[in-house]
């Protein structure tokens, strides 16, 4: 016998995706009532579905459902694959024009024939719920008020509703997208934002567990299964997982299993917060897709009182 204390793992605690959507949710739905009480009609989302894809179809039949749960309306567009650019574009138009609806969606990925960014530029930046468009983008980087992207928006209340200290820390982001990295990462590193340090991490990086396990913040968003273990994370860092892969696995029902871009099981021995997958930042894009949309209704009526 020896009167060593033995070590127990240390065992992260969890960022519950669910919990905070659901919080998210509850506050808009509360906020829904509350308009619909006085006479108004409340938010209405529209999202455009192009093609049979049935990802696609199942995260927009999602968004609609989640949209109906807090109250708003909830209306969606849907078109055959070979549907033109052009005619696209005129749906865009009418949408923009149509003063019931508050904000609306491009459903991604489009058939090949149509260009992403020229659909994406035609949206009025007012009804971009999605937070897509360059002007949008454009008010995130300058830190003025605009429609900041379902994902890294719901990073930044994932921190915020745990009280995650974010200032003066080390973020390190792994991944570049314009959708996830580049945004979360200019927010982490804002005053109005985390006010953290921070380090953008790509392909290209030489020498990247040396700058992971420097970081106390760490986001994952690389798009590759199972890439961060634990030799790459500091001890008690937090770490956000943005990935969501399918890996074939017979001893599964379904045939496949989800994970994220981090190896959860050693590297929640290590970490002091992090997100599982699933459950920790996927819940969170449709709840913060619902909470730019009540922005939106909400811009409406306060131009509608000054015009
Ligand atoms: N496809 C996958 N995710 C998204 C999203 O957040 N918005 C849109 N418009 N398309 C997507």
């Amino acid at each position: 016998m020896t009167d060593k204390k033995e070590k127990k793992p240390a065992v992260a605690k969890i960022i519950d995706g669910k919990e905070v959507a659901n919080a998210v949710k509850e506050s808009i739905k509360r906020e829904v009532a509350g308009m619909i009480d006085k006479g108004g009609n409340g938010p209405h989302l529209a999202a455009v579905l192009v093609g049979d894809d049935p990802a696609s179809q199942t995260y927009v039949a999602a968004k609609e459902k989640a949209a109906h749960a807090v109250g708003m309306m909830s209306s969606t567009y849907r078109y055959p694959a070979d549907m033109s650019e052009q005619e696209l574009l005129e749906v865009i138009e009418y949408l923009n024009n149509d003063n019931e609806i508050d904000g609306f969606i491009v459903q991604l990925p489009l058939p090949a024939h149509i260009d992403e960014s020229k659909v994406i530029n035609s949206i009025s930046p007012d009804k971009d719920v999605d937070g897509f468009h360059p002007v949008n983008v454009g008010n995130l980087v300058l830190g003025k008020p605009g429609f900041i992207s379902a994902t890294p928006y719901g990073i930044m209340e994932l921190l915020n509703y745990y009280n995650i200290e974010t200032e003066g820390k080390h973020c390190v982001v792994l991944g570049r997208s314009n959708i996830v990295g580049r945004p979360v990462s200019i927010l982490m590193s804002q005053k109005s934002g985390a006010n953290a340090t921070v380090t953008v991490c790509h392909s290209r990086t030489k020498n990247l567990p040396s700058i992971t396990k420097k970081a106390d913040i760490l986001i994952a968003a690389i798009g590759q299964p199972e890439f961060v273990t634990a030799d790459m994370v500091k001890k008690g860092a937090v770490v956000i997982d943005v990935g969501i892969h399918r890996i074939p696995d017979d001893t599964k029902q379904k045939g496949y299993r989800l994970t994220g871009d981090v190896v959860f099981d050693e590297v929640s021995k290590k970490a002091s917060w992090i997100t599982p997958v699933p459950g920790g930042v996927g819940p969170m894009t449709i709840a913060m897709l619902l909470k730019n949309t009540l922005q939106a209704h909400k811009n409406k009526l306060e131009a509608g009182k000054k015009a």
